[in-house]
């Protein structure tokens, strides 16, 4: 049988990873600051809204204002998508920092607690009948937590998202000083690269002008996909990948 996909809308991914991500899987997108994760985590939830596939996106370090206000520049109206019941957002940032939300969907000012937020996601995913789910971001979570229980975390949260059928994104950070010789380590906790079926890393090197951004898919799980660091650009309209060019480098 062959496996099904689920669309990136990633623009210029999806031919490149055979149509699209392994539906009900888990992928990891990590990269440092400012590299591209929210944007890529709300282009896939937001396209795929438009496209009749309701989405459900947690965000853990920002304010849902916030990521609609910035997500406008790229002419997404999350706000519409929103009301039409195509999308949601689960306002998990504030209740981190232990003040109450105005979102319609958040979680108690009690200080971030995962069960509460695995039990709330999975309500909502179940009310919009969500099929994808994007969780950003892991380190977010894991403020006030040791590494040890983010190991555990982890390993729930890609347990719900089986359970509830869902393509998930999950976001977390690499750290710079990874990419020496080529990155070591694609993520955070290091758990979160093998609890994943598939890993993009994003890379950006902010300095000067020119084309300094790229994309690398380090595994997709029974996913025949490019093996070079894909040139990538954040436009007005969110993320494009450009056909990989022989010889570009991080
Ligand atoms: N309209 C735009 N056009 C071009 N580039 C943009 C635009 N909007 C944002 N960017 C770029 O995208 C970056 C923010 O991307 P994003 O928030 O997705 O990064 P991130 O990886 O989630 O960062 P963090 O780790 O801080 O959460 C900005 O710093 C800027 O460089
Ligand atoms: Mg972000």
């Amino acid at each position: 049988m062959t496996i099904e996909r689920i669309k990136s809308y990633i623009t210029g991914l999806d031919e490149l990873i055979q149509g699209g991500f392994p539906k009900q899987r888990t992928m990891l997108v990590s990269g440092s600051a400012g590299s591209g994760k929210t944007i890529f985590g709300m282009q896939y939830i937001y396209h795929g809204a438009k496209n009749g596939e309701p989405g459900v996106f947690i965000t853990v370090d920002e304010r849902p204002e916030l990521i609609r206000q910035d997500m406008a520049n790229f002419g997404w109206d999350v706000e519409e998508m929103e009301e039409e019941g195509m999308m949601a957002i689960l306002d998990a940032s504030a209740t981190k920092v232990g003040f109450p939300s105005d979102e319609k969907y958040s979680l108690p000012q009690v200080g971030l607690d995962v069960d509460e937020l695995i039990l709330k996601a999975m309500k909502l995913v179940d009310k919009l009948n969500a099929k994808r789910l994007v969780l950003d971001s892991i380190p977010g979570i894991g403020m006030q937590a040791g590494e040890q229980e983010m190991r555990s975390v982890i390993l729930r949260m890609n347990y719900m998202f089986a359970k509830e059928k869902v393509t998930a994104i999950m976001t977390s950070e690499i750290p710079e000083q990874g990419f020496g010789k080529g990155p070591t380590s694609f993520s955070k906790y290091g758990v979160e690269e093998y609890v994943a079926d598939g890993v993009i890393t994003l890379h950006y090197l902010g300095a000067g002008s020119g084309s300094n951004r790229s994309m690398f898919i380090r595994k997709m799980r029974g996913t025949a996909h490019v093996e070079d660091v894909l040139p990538m650009e954040i436009t007005d309209e969110g993320i494009i990948v450009k056909q990989p060019e022989k010889g570009y480098n991080y």
